[in-house]
């Protein structure tokens, strides 16, 4: 029997990254080449790393977390640490140390002051008990080519292949510009960019390299063509990994262009917004298929913080009550006052409108997620008519959206 006191908890450095990367590789049953070890060391911060190591110092655990800016309703930005390599070797499963390696991340969060940390899950049941909530349901979206016309008859502009080279001087731009229209979306630092555009041929599974299409100034798209010869005809695959467009004439040229590629016979789709566009753009959407998904996964760290972070649409005054067993310091009631689009977030010793545990208010508070259907589900407790109001209270233009696999 493994004796989960004999594990420890500590600091990684770079000699001691591959080691890290390997044990967490491991458990996912992910590549250990040199040339993935490279392209991981591209995006890692080290320093933020926190390895479990047992008796004999080897590697039992893994964790860290990337120092993201995350993009909130009204087009501000707030800090989050983004919970990443999270793994723990199949014979020290269950002994907790993943809740030793999480409070671990959150104390280094605090001293970061970052009001937020995300992640995104493996599975769904893990992240709940500390306080995450899914804040930003997504569309996977497979469209057959033959039923792809769109509605667009406005003129479209002229579509550009872009070498891979010239990548970082133009897609990272847009990207930045479109980001901040959606909450959930975090930046995309550079080494990001890099990792994006080295695209290893041995990490495509099948498919070719990652093409750029840009509509200049306007939108980008990046996918692949996945080949099909099927019984002679061609029926590729594309598959579209980022599509962000700055107007809706760009939106339309961008997907009309993925959709037409050459010796394709559908196209597939992810991490896409619930509120896409190309579903009123399709002539005939009952023809695609629309996936329900999950993407981001929010805790709120400093909830006052959190809550005064991000802007507001309309004015309004609420009471929660929330319940937050890791983090004494978010429970208890809240009073959040919106005023001018900007909300306080005090103490209170008032009676709720709502009852609700931390990760209830992380799951809506992007507006991606309904109060109203929280309290259908009994995760918010209190009047319907009550979580109604803070529907309206946390409304936002466009749905949230997380385009950042970490
Ligand atoms: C998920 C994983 C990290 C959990 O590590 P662990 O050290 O076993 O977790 P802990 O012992 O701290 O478990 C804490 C609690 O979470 C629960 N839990 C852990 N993994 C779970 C899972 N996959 N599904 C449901 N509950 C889970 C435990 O049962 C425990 O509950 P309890 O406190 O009520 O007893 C580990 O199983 C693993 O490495 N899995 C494969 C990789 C992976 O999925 N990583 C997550 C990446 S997002």
């Amino acid at each position: 029997m493994i004796d989960p006191d004999t594990v420890t908890l500590g600091r990684v450095d770079d000699d001691g990254f591959p080691a890290f990367r390997r044990a967490f590789a491991a458990t996912f049953g992910f590549d250990h080449s040199d040339e993935e070890l490279e392209r991981s060391r591209r995006v890692a911060e080290v320093d933020r790393l926190v390895a479990a190591r047992d008796a004999d110092g080897r590697i039992v655990g893994t964790s860290g977390a990337y120092t993201f800016g995350m993009s909130l309703p009204g087009g501000v930005d707030a800090s989050c640490a983004g919970i990443t390599v999270v793994s723990v070797r199949a014979d020290h499963r269950r002994r907790g140390l993943l809740t030793r390696m999480m409070e671990q991340l959150f104390a280094d969060a605090d001293d970061r002051r970052e009001p937020f940390a995300a992640l995104w899950a493996s599975e769904s049941p893990i992240y709940g008990r500390y306080g995450f909530g899914p804040a930003v349901p997504t569309l996977n979206v497979t469209i057959e080519r033959q039923h792809g016309a769109l509605h667009h008859d406005g003129p479209v502009g002229e579509v550009e292949l872009l070498d891979p080279d010239a990548v970082t001087d133009t897609l990272p731009d847009l990207h930045e510009a479109a980001r901040r229209q959606r909450g959930g979306t975090m930046t995309r630092p550079d080494g990001w960019w890099r990792r994006l555009v080295a695209d290893p041929s041995d990490a495509r599974d099948g498919a070719g390299p990652l093409r750029y299409a840009l509509l200049p100034g306007r939108g980008f798209a990046t996918y692949r063509l996945k080949p099909d010869w099927g019984t002679g005809a061609p029926v590729g695959m594309v598959q579209l990994e980022d599509l962000v467009a700055l107007d809706p004439g760009a939106t339309a040229a961008l997907w009309r262009f993925v959709i037409d590629t050459d010796l394709s016979a559908k196209l597939e789709a992810i991490r896409r917004p619930v509120d896409d566009p190309i579903v009123p753009l399709l002539i005939d959407p009952t023809r695609a298929t629309f996936r329900y998904g999950w993407s981001l996964w929010l805790r709120l760290l400093d909830l006052p913080a959190a809550v005064a972070a991000r802007r507001y649409l309309v004015d309004g005054t609420i009471v929660l009550e929330v319940s937050d067993e890791l983090r004494p310091a978010n429970a208890g009631r809240w009073r959040i006052e919106v005023t001018d689009g900007t909300a306080r977030c005090e103490r209170t010793d008032a009676a709720p409108d709502l009852m609700m545990d931390t990760s209830g208010l992380a799951t809506v508070l992007l507006g991606g997620v309904r109060a109203t259907q929280l309290h259908l589900a009994s995760q918010v407790h209190g009047e319907l008519a009550a979580a109604a109001a803070l529907d309206r209270l946390f409304a936002v233009d466009l749905a949230p959206n997380s385009d950042l696999m970490f």
